[in-house]
């Protein structure tokens, strides 16, 4: 039989839109006369990059980050590898991660010691949703979207089995 998800809602389109907004002027704050370079970490949070970077008004770069992890469809196996990096020379410069989630933190905690090992001029993370409640590994938390309850998520670029990534809204998985 085919897995049917059931999902129930999470976080509204709307809401999101609200969130990204607020982060993106925490960010022109934060960064003004500066030229960030943004760091998404693919895939889960290019829906959110999209829509982020779109609403910072500061002359910024973007460049992207592939990780792998091998594991369950939802939990990570907590070894993390670069599946590729970034292209962007990083060293001086001032790095803002963008995240869809940080769960464990292992996957955030490992990609700041990547980055760190490139000697930035300063290192910061973005993440739309924070799942407190699972973290292993402490990781520094600038900007939040969301905390979010330790459910799994998907929607708006968070996935299941790579599906479910292209629901506008945010949904809780109830099975
Ligand atoms: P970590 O446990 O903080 O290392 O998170 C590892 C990765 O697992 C995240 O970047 C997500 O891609 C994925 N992940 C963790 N929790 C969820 C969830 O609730 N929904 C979808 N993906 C998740
Ligand atoms: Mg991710």
């Amino acid at each position: 039989m085919v897995f049917q998800p059931q999902l129930k809602i999470l976080i509204s389109r709307d809401e999101i839109a609200k969130a990204v907004n607020r982060l993106a002027r925490e960010i022109e704050r934060d960064y003004q006369d500066m030229q960030p370079l943004l760091v998404s970490v693919l895939r889960g949070s290019f829906m959110f990059t999209a829509d982020l970077i779109r609403q910072i008004d500061l002359t910024l770069e973007l460049d992207f980050i592939r990780l792998s992890s091998y594991g369950t469809a939802r939990e990570s196996s907590g070894k993390v590898r670069i599946a590729q990096g970034v292209k962007t020379p990083v060293k001086g410069r001032d790095i803002l991660i963008v995240e869809d989630i940080v769960d464990t933190g292992i996957t955030i905690s490992f990609l700041l010691d990547y980055l760190k090992s490139k000697q930035p001029a300063s290192l910061k993370v973005c993440t739309l949703t924070d799942k407190p409640s699972r973290r292993r590994v402490p990781v520094p938390i600038d900007y939040c979207g969301f905390t979010v309850p330790n459910k799994f998520i998907v929607g708006y670029g968070l996935d299941l089995n790579q599906k479910l990534r292209n629901l506008p809204d945010i949904y809780t998985l109830e099975n």
